[in-house]
């Protein structure tokens, strides 16, 4: 555990560093997750006006994450330009099926827009919240490519920016001792992958089905939340819902119903490189279970618990 002393060296260098290799215009894409908004604020520090934050609404969000987002941004005291991309997205990702597919043709999504962006505002780097596990498991070093974390192995080759990297060589507990001393409030949320509820939505992505994994999603953290804040259970380190495309038959009152399925997933881990399962209580097991499928009567008629730990899984399903 690094002193707050030892965190604020780290983020003078930090800042130092950004303000030798930007001399131009910067685009970041600032999704409020806790790696984008800590490069953004640092870049912010470093080189300020020359800074060009995007908030990119994918339409692959979570459940109020939009006003969230901008409503931190503004109390940091950083301009975010929205842009509403949701449309190319779902068309983009429209019958793509391949995990890693998914992941290219997101990256591909988001390198477009930067370039829409770049031709408006004229920027020469595009500054990452890349962090360590991100390139190690893109396959960085001798490794084998696990999945192509979007903002890394994600981006199509003819990208005509430069890439800026602050936080690459830091792992998520570091990222968050960082963002405590900037002073962010994103710094205890829980982490949130780049390509978003897509990687969460197996099989096609449609806003249909995005909708119904947001629910289930949402429905995961409150429950979640509310049983640790009092005490139920300790906070895991993730937790949330992916919607499976494995439908099986079940019953609504009289009505036979062929839907899909929820998995929940909720693990403990310090970095997200290795995790264990949460063995989260059974009565909230059982609440988070039936406020699902009534909240997606029709389309969901079965959850399950994943109790698999990272190795042999990993954190999301895809
Ligand atoms: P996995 O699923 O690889 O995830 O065990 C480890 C941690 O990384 C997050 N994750 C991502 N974050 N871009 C990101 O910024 C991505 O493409 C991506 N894929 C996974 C995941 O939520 C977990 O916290």
């Amino acid at each position: 555990m690094r002193l707050p002393l030892q965190t604020q060296i780290l983020v003078d260098e930090a800042i130092e560093s950004l303000q030798s290799q930007i001399n131009d215009t910067a685009i970041i894409a600032c999704s409020g997750g806790i790696d984008s908004t800590v490069a953004a604020v640092l870049a912010h520090k470093a080189v300020g006006s020359m800074l060009h934050c995007v908030y990119v609404d994918t339409g692959l969000m979570r459940k109020n994450e939009s006003q969230e987002v901008l409503s931190m941004f503004s109390d940091l005291g950083i301009k975010l330009k929205v842009v509403d991309a949701s449309k190319r997205f779902f068309k983009s990702l429209s019958g793509v099926i391949d995990p890693e597919a998914k992941r290219k043709a997101i990256g591909e999504q988001f390198i477009r827009v930067f370039e829409d962006e770049q031709s408006r505002c004229g920027a020469k780097y595009l500054l990452q919240g890349t962090i360590a596990p991100d390139w190690i498991e893109s396959g960085g070093g001798e490794r084998d490519v696990i999945k192509s974390h979007h903002n890394v192995g994600g981006l199509p080759e003819d990208v005509n920016l430069i890439i800026v990297e602050p936080l690459r060589e830091f792992y998520k507990d570091e990222v968050r001792q960082i963002a405590r001393q900037l002073q962010i409030p994103s710094s205890e949320r829980q982490p949130f992958p780049g390509p978003g509820l897509a990687v969460r939505v197996l099989g096609e992505i449609t806003p249909d089905r995005v909708e119904s994994c947001r629910e289930a999603c949402h429905i995961v953290e409150t429950r979640i939340d509310e049983a640790a804040s009092l005490g139920k259970c300790d906070l895991p380190w993730q937790y949330f819902a992916a919607l499976l495309p494995v439908r099986s038959v079940g019953v609504h009152g009289d009505t036979r119903v062929h839907g899909e399925t929820i998995v929940v997933r909720a693990v403990t881990s310090l970095d997200g490189m290795s995790a264990r399962y949460s063995p989260l209580p059974q009565d909230l097991l059982a609440e988070i279970s039936t406020e699902i499928t009534n909240s997606l009567k029709g389309q969901v008629n079965r959850v399950v618990y994943d109790i698999t730990h990272k190795p042999p899984g990993t954190i999301e399903w895809e």
